[in-house]
């Protein structure tokens, strides 16, 4: 695997990959790599000739600066990981190589998408994502790009990203990576206390049975229902949210025809935890 740390070395070993002929898959990261971007890694590296993973600790998307400067920070465990999983090269840009201008975020219209949970908790965080997943498709120009259904709402950000900028990728998404306890795989799930780590696997399980209670109860009694599950546990709850797929809107009833999905936010002390299932 090619360790690479500034772009115009990646974008010579992209432009003889080219040459090639061969397809590019691209997996953008933060780092403290865990099965989950595995995951994404081993479906590019099946569906592509090249696979390229990068590793940036993107300032611009950070909304709390303590989030940011307590953010993992991994590379050599990074490279280990990633040197079994079949990717070609890994890609560490710093700052100024992805802002040589400034970290200056685009603002971004991605139809009312991005006004909703994240969105409302996270104020700017998806402008963020998009000024730098727009930066890293220009230097790289990948074929197909791996995102996680762990951030559907930032998967859906990037798939309407691309079709707003006519930009020339296609967006695969890749399933939520467990533990075995239910728990979503996160970089953040590591600084959590063996205590909160104990109390966490709950999300699943209420987001589960909320799944189940739905068949036969309204969203208000769901709503509720996860209301009351929370303030029995460790976390607490920022938003419990049902969501048209397609739009992210939340769905007050049941009459529409499009797929729906269960999405949280909870708090495990200061870690900030998400989570989503689909429910129809
Ligand atoms: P990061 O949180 O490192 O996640 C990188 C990718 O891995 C994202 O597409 C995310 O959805 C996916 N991922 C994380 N945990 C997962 C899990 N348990 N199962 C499946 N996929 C998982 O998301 C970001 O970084 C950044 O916002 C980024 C897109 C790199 C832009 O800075």
């Amino acid at each position: 695997m090619i360790i690479l740390r500034n772009p115009a070395d990646l974008k010579e070993i992209i432009s003889k990959e080219k040459e090639k002929l061969h397809s590019i898959g691209f997996v953008p990261t933060m780092g403290a790599l865990h099965k989950g971007h595995i995951s994404l890694v081993e479906e590019s590296v099946k569906e592509n000739d090249f696979t390229i993973v990068s590793v940036f600790v993107n300032p611009i998307q950070f909304n709390n600066p303590i989030d940011l400067e307590k953010y993992p920070r991994t590379e050599d465990a990074d490279i280990e990981i990633l040197s079994g999983s079949g990717a070609d090269a890994v890609f560490f840009p710093s700052v100024e190589d992805i802002y040589p201008d400034g970290q200056n975020p685009e603002k971004f219209d991605f139809g009312g998408l991005e006004n909703q949970m994240e969105g409302k908790f996270r104020p700017g965080h998806f402008d963020g994502v998009g000024t730098v997943v727009k930066r890293f498709f220009e230097i790289i120009e990948p074929d197909k790009a791996y995102f996680g259904e762990k951030d559907f709402q930032q998967l859906r950000i990037i798939q309407q990203l691309v079709k707003n900028e006519n930009i020339p990728v296609e967006i695969i998404p890749v399933p939520i990576k467990r533990e075995a306890d239910g728990l979503a795989m996160s970089s953040r799930n590591m600084r959590l206390t063996k205590e909160m780590r104990q109390g966490s696997p709950e999300i699943f399980r209420i987001l589960t049975d909320a799944k189940s209670f739905f068949q036969t109860h309204s969203v208000k009694e769901t709503k509720e229902f996860v209301e009351d599950r929370f303030s029995k546990t460790l976390l607490k709850l920022e938003y419990f949210e049902i969501a048209d797929e397609e739009t992210l809107k939340p769905v007050t009833d049941k009459s529409g025809s499009g797929r729906i999905r269960a999405f949280i936010a909870a708090f495990a002390e200061d870690i900030r935890l998400i989570d989503n299932l689909s429910l129809v």
